[in-house]
Parts: C-alpha cells; sequence; structure tokens
C-alpha cells in the first residue's frame, strides 16, 4: 500500500493527466483535493481520450473509489454535464462521494469572474472564467454555499438568496452589469443538489479509513505549483492551493499519511493566461514546440505560450512540495530542433546570478535566463519503454535535469498513450 500525490511543477497543463492515470491503475482511492473545473486533464486510454475537469481520473477503473474533498469548489452544472457525458461513454458513477464541506461554484462567481477580469483591462488575471476566484472569495469570507447546502433544498434557498441578492447588488451597482434571476437559478440549482445528493460522503473519514486499510491512495492535483496563491507568481495564480501541503488540507488527512510525492513536468515549459515568462519563446522554435506538442488549453482552447525547461522553477516546485521524484513528459516533442537549452539560474537587472526562484513578480520581471545548451536529436522515441532505449543525447538530458533540479526523474513520457511511458526503478 501507498499514499501517493502527484503535484504541477511549472504552470500545469504538465500531463499531470497520465502520470495520475498511470497511478490511478494500481489505486484503490483516487482524491480531488483542490480547484475546481478550472482544471483539464487528458487522458488516453485504450485508445479514447478523456478530458476530464472535475472527476478523479480514478473513474476510468470501475471498482475504484473516486472522492471530491472539501477543498474543490464545483460548479454542479459542469459536474453533472461531465457525469452525463462519461456515462454515456460506460463510465460507471457508483463509487463517486463528495464531501459536503466543499464549497459550490454559484452562477454569480461566474458572472462576478467576468465582470472583474473586465473591469481589470489590459492588467486582467486571464483566468478561466470558471467563477474560481469569486468562489473561493466567499468560502474565505465565510458566505460560501456548501455541497450540503445545495443537497438540503430549504437550507440551500435561504443561502443562495441571502447570497444572490447581495451578489445582485454587486453585479449591478458596482459594475453596472445585468442582475441574475434568483428565482430561475434556484429552481435550477435545487434540481442539480436533488441529482447529486446520492453522491455525498464524508471524504476526510473515507480517506483515513482507507489509509487504516492500508489500500493504494492516489491524490491528484490540479492547476500547479507556479499558479499557488502564496507559492506562485501571484497575482497571475489560481486561488487554491495546488501543492502537496493542500492536498492534505484539501482531504482532511495528515501529511504523515503521505509516502510519496511525484512532481510532473514537460521536457519544456507552458502557461496559458498572463504573467512573466522568462524562458518564453516568441519565435519559430517557440512555435514548433506548441504545434508539434498539441499546446493548445483543454478548458479555453487558447494556444498556450512554449519556451525552455526552467530547472530554477522545477527546482523551487521541489522544495515547495517536498518531492520524491519527478516525472519529465513530453520528450518526443523535442525531437527535430537542432539544439535543447536549460535555463540553470536567472540573472537579474543588475548583473546578480540567482539559483532560487524570486519570492515577487517584482524580482522576476527583468531576470533573464542563464541557459546551458545540449545537442538535439531526431529519432522517433515514442517507441521506447526503458531509459537505455533512449538516444544518448535523451539521457544525458534527461540526467543533466535530474542533477539541476535536485530530485530522481523516475518517469519519462514519449508520447501521449497510457503505455508511452518509461519507468525507473
Ligand atoms: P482561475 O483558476 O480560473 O482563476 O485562473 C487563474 C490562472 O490560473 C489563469 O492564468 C489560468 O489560465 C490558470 N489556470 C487555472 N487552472 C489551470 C489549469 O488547470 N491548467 C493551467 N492553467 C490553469
Amino acid at each position: 500500500m501507498a499514499a501517493n500525490i502527484v503535484i504541477g511543477t511549472q504552470w500545469g497543463d504538465e500531463g499531470k493527466g497520465k502520470a495520475i492515470d498511470l497511478l490511478a491503475s494500481r489505486a484503490d482511492v483516487v482524491i480531488r483535493a483542490q480547484g475546481g473545473n478550472n482544471a483539464g486533464h487528458t487522458v488516453v486510454a485504450d485508445g479514447e481520450t478523456y478530458k476530464l475537469h472535475l472527476i478523479p481520473s480514478g473513474i476510468l477503473h470501475k471498482d475504484t473509489l473516486c472522492l471530491i474533498g472539501a477543498g474543490v469548489v464545483i460548479d454542479p452544472k459542469d459536474l453533472i454535464g461531465e457525469i452525463e457525458a462519461l456515462s454515456e461513454r460506460g463510465l460507471s458513477f457508483e463509487h463517486l462521494r463528495i464531501d459536503p464541506r466543499a464549497h459550490i461554484t454559484m452562477p454569480w462567481h461566474i458572472a462576478l469572474d467576468g465582470l472583474s477580469e473586465k473591469f481589470r483591462g489590459n492588467k486582467d488575471i486571464g483566468t478561466t472564467h470558471r467563477g474560481i476566484g469569486p468562489a473561493y472569495m466567499d468560502k474565505y469570507e465565510r458566505s460560501g454555499i456548501r455541497f450540503y447546502d445545495l443537497t438540503h433544498p430549504e437550507i440551500f434557498r435561504e443561502k443562495a438568496k441571502t447570497a444572490g441578492e447581495l451578489k445582485n447588488a454587486i453585479i449591478t451597482k458596482v459594475f453596472g452589469g445585468e442582475a441574475l434571476d434568483l428565482d430561475a437559478i434556484i429552481e435550477e440549482y435545487t434540481e442539480y443538489g436533488r441529482k447529486l445528493a446520492p453522491y455525498i460522503g464524508d471524504v476526510s473519514v473515507l480517506t483515513y479509513e482507507a489509509v487504516k486499510a492500508k489500500k493504494d491512495i492516489l491524490f491528484e492535483g490540479a492547476q500547479a505549483t507556479l499558479l499557488d496563491i502564496d507559492f506562485g507568481t501571484y497575482p497571475y495564480v489560481t486561488s487554491s492551493h495546488p501543492l502537496s501541503a493542500g492536498v492534505c488540507i484539501g482531504s482532511g488527512v495528515g501529511p504523515m499519511v503521505i509516502d510519496n510525492i511525484y512532481g510532473v513536468a514537460k521536457a519544456y515549459t507552458t502557461r496559458v493566461g498572463k504573467g512573466p515568462f522568462p524562458t518564453e519563446l516568441e519565435d519559430e522554435t517557440g512555435d514548433y514546440i506548441r504545434n508539434k506538442g498539441g499546446e493548445f488549453g483543454t478548458i479555453t482552447g487558447r494556444p498556450r505560450r512554449t519556451g525552455w525547461f526552467d530547472s530554477v522553477i522545477v527546482r523551487h516546485a521541489v522544495r515547495v512540495n517536498g518531492l520524491s521524484v519527478l516525472m519529465i513528459n513530453k520528450l518526443d516533442t523535442l525531437a527535430g530542433l537542432d539544439k535543447l537549452k536549460v535555463c540553470t539560474a536567472y540573472k537579474k537587472p543588475d548583473g546578480t546570478v540567482i539559483k532560487d526562484f524570486p519570492p515577487v513578480l517584482e524580482e522576476l520581471e527583468g531576470c533573464e535566463p542563464v541557459y546551458e545548451e545540449f545537442e538535439g536529436f531526431t529519432e522517433d522515441i515514442s517507441s521506447c519503454r526503458r531509459f537505455e532505449e533512449l538516444p544518448e543525447v535523451c539521457r544525458k538530458y534527461i540526467s543533466r535535469l535530474e542533477e539541476l533540479c535536485e530530485c530522481k526523474v523516475g518517469m519519462i513520457g514519449v508520447g501521449p498513450g497510457r503505455e508511452q511511458i518509461i519507468e525507473r526503478s
């Protein structure tokens, strides 16, 4: 038995779905503990592509217990849509449980997300417009609506009316927007509550029972280290804690139950949304990586920004998450490039060279990457299954990443398929 966490080490979209799916196939319990339907895991299994937003990846394995913890924010409309679409493809939701403490994303959160972004103009964050920030704001202001409330119509009606009236005042009087029809929303969401009620379950208790029964447990992270509200590139971050510690808070178990923390990175770097990106490539090489790697957002379809691997970032992720092992994905995407570069440090405008990721944006801005160059490779590596089968330049590249990031690389992704992984002992 083992309790494993999978975390993104960069700005998200590192291919966590693939590591998660591999570990989920061996897990008895899979848990989502933070974030909401801003996440998008793409999993390719048996030739079928699944795009999961809120549902834990364990759903692809029929006997796996799938849990959505207290730290998640749930858009019930989206969740039901996901359940129905996946049910039509033959997946079962018998083993899905949602914590009564999880907060609900209401239509006013989505409206306010859009209005605030518009208000910020060219200083917008570039959110997914899923209402994530406003839903977490209400949680921390202690005025949110929780999954328990949603599934109890009388409680829900009262809380939704109080919250909705205040939000309508903000929407109309502050932003000059159009008031939402609260009666229609309450009616619609009461029906969602009725549909989702069978899934209610105390995730903290269920997880603890699984720990005591020595089950295999997988905590699947959403978003990534640099999107963490404290340790990411604030304010260009999400509103939760996508770090290993966030997983414990969000599911309701203590850190001593965790055995391994897997960090997932791409062999290069991408980000969606705004904010600084030291190794960004705004040239043909960037386009090559974007097109070859299919770097377009799962949620919004936006082209992702692309750049070289940045070991300053991944070393930061190793530290703040306490990573035990790294998975480097999409090494195959780099085939065909003449030269590869890896950022080893940053040079500040005053010429000082730093190796630790700066704590604030103001210090990150103006940092120039210091690069180490590698020979490129042209071989198709998608069928390699053992480290020794990789071309020598790839092995050198991976070994150097291990040194620079101060963490062992235990898995290497060489293609989109579930089986296209090199696992090292
Ligand atoms: P929000 O989470 O919708 O508030 O968006 C805040 C920032 O996090 C934006 O830059 C988003 O693009 C980014 N973001 C949120 N979720 C993900 C994700 O799952 N992958 C990559 N970026 C994300």
